[in-house]
């Protein structure tokens, strides 16, 4: 196992109003999880659910409230910063809004070339081979190399975002909605490259999006959140015929209808009347 959770909650202390008391929110709520190695898990929930909480709690960016995290079979929870330092290399976030994360002011070389100054010491020309290996990992040409974000398009920054996530040698990539900004031929480009990357490097993932139909073809299983909890865990390919919680069935619903081969039957049986 690479990484599981046993029970984990957040809360946060909302004050509503300067006399009030202050009010727990429970963001995640006994959440228990198993990635094992090689895996590819997709969390599904709509906006507000907890997933980009859970994900700051894998990745040791926030402490949690209650319940353990397990790297490896070690205990992590509680970890201070400095300790979590070498595990950090480890497990990597990909955000859905890359450019946010980025320094402005920084080349797409030096961007994805950052994590490298933690590692091990590279010499200059080695550190440009690195980041041109990245680069072309993520497909994007070298001739962004000396661009800066704001000259990308959304999908090159997305692009950089992931070569830069990749840079320290993770073991686990955790994409907090990495795609949704994108328009729908792009994402299943993107949705491509990872699941190339995936197997080429070896990577555990944890996919975390609010569209149930990315997650069908990329996950080899998919955990659905609501308020906070995980209601249902279900096998990657089948989610239609194995979901049992109205919520899961509801997001299956709602899932858009983006291409005519997809239709379902009655959207074209009403189409002939
Ligand atoms: N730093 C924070 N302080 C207070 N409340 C927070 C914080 N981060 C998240 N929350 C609350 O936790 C809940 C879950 O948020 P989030 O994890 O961002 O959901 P999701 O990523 O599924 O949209 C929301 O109600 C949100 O308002
Ligand atoms: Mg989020």
């Amino acid at each position: 196992m690479l990484i599981e959770t046993q029970a984990l909650t957040k809360q946060y202390r909302h004050q509503r109003g300067w006399l009030s008391r202050a009010e727990a929110v429970t963001a995640v709520d006994r959440v228990s999880l198993q990635l094992e190695q090689g895996m590819t898990l997709g969390l599904v929930g709509e906006s507000g659910s907890g997933k980009s909480t859970l994900s700051r709690l894998l990745l040791g960016l926030e402490p949690a409230t209650s319940g353990r995290i397990l790297y490896r079979g070690e205990d992590i929870t509680g970890w201070s910063f400095r300790r979590m330092q070498p595990l950090r290399a480890k497990m990597q976030l990909v955000f859905q809004n890359s450019f946010a994360s980025f320094d402005p002011l920084f080349t797409v070389e030096q961007i994805v070339a950052e994590p490298l100054l933690n590692g091990p010491k590279l010499s200059a020309q080695e550190r440009r081979n690195k980041v041109l290996e990245l680069l072309s990992l993520v497909e994007l040409d070298q001739r962004y190399l000396k661009r800066y974000p704001h000259e990308l398009s959304g999908g090159q920054q997305q692009r950089v975002g992931i070569a830069r996530a990749l840079a320290p040698g993770p073991e686990l990539l955790v994409c907090d909605e990495p795609f949704s900004s994108l328009d729908f031929p792009l994402r299943k480009t993107m949705l491509g490259l990872l699941l190339r990357l995936k197997r080429q490097l070896g990577l555990t993932v944890l996919f975390i999006t609010h569209d149930l139909s990315l997650v069908s073809e990329l996950c080899d299983r998919v955990a659905v959140m609501y308020r906070g909890q995980v209601v249902e865990t279900l096998p990657g390919g089948q989610i239609a015929g194995t979901c049992t919680h109205p919520y899961t069935r509801q997001l299956w619903q709602a899932v858009p209808v983006q291409a005519p081969r997809y239709r379902k039957p009655r959207d074209l049986q009403m189409k002939e009347t």
